[in-house]
């Protein structure tokens, strides 16, 4: 069984109980992608799956056979951080950082859904194929990924100023 990781093709280990957590930080060295809680509480071992966002503590590595992985590490191009990455260090979004490539790797999933026009509990026309990321929106659509540093009036203002366009196409 094999997955891509950050565009290069890995070996999944056969013991089944391995989560993606430990496959991506203890087997592939990635440790930008962190573990906070364990157990699906905090948000910050998100990682995108095919481009959705997933909390890699509670996945086991043995079910993505042939999928496609980006950690935090995978987002800078050439040296060149992704314009989300730029937006945290402008905008304050970070103090310790531990939450931080969750947040990230969070919000590049969830502006998608966004586009996609999918509803959250926030969202008060829920039969609109668009969904226009506000305030409110967004700060719901985070709200699975926490920061004990309090970082999160920084954390929005990044991800606003990067997404602030963010309207949904049709819903799916
Ligand atoms: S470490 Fe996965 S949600 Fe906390
Ligand atoms: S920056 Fe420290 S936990 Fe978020």
């Amino acid at each position: 069984m094999r997955v891509i990781v950050n565009g290069a093709e890995v070996s999944v280990p056969e013991d089944p109980r391995v989560s993606l957590l430990d496959l991506l930080r203890d087997r592939l060295g990635l440790s930008g992608t962190k573990k906070g809680c364990n157990q699906g509480a905090c948000g910050a071992c998100t990682v995108l799956v095919d481009g959705e966002r997933m909390l890699s503590c509670l996945a086991l590595a043995v079910q993505y056979d042939g999928r496609t992985i980006t950690t935090v590490e995978g987002l800078a191009g050439d040296g060149v951080l992704h314009e989300l990455q730029a937006a945290f260090i402008e905008h304050d979004g970070f103090q310790c950082g531990y939450c931080t490539p969750g947040q990230i790797c969070s919000a590049i999933g969830m502006v998608e859904e966004v586009r996609r026009g999918v509803p959250s509990n926030v969202t008060e026309d829920l039969v609109s194929d668009t969904v226009t990321l506000t305030s409110d929106e967004l700060r719901e659509r985070m709200s699975g990924n926490l920061c004990r540093c309090g970082a999160h009036n920084g954390i929005v203002e990044a991800i606003i100023r990067t997404y602030a366009a963010a309207e949904a196409g049709p819903a799916t």
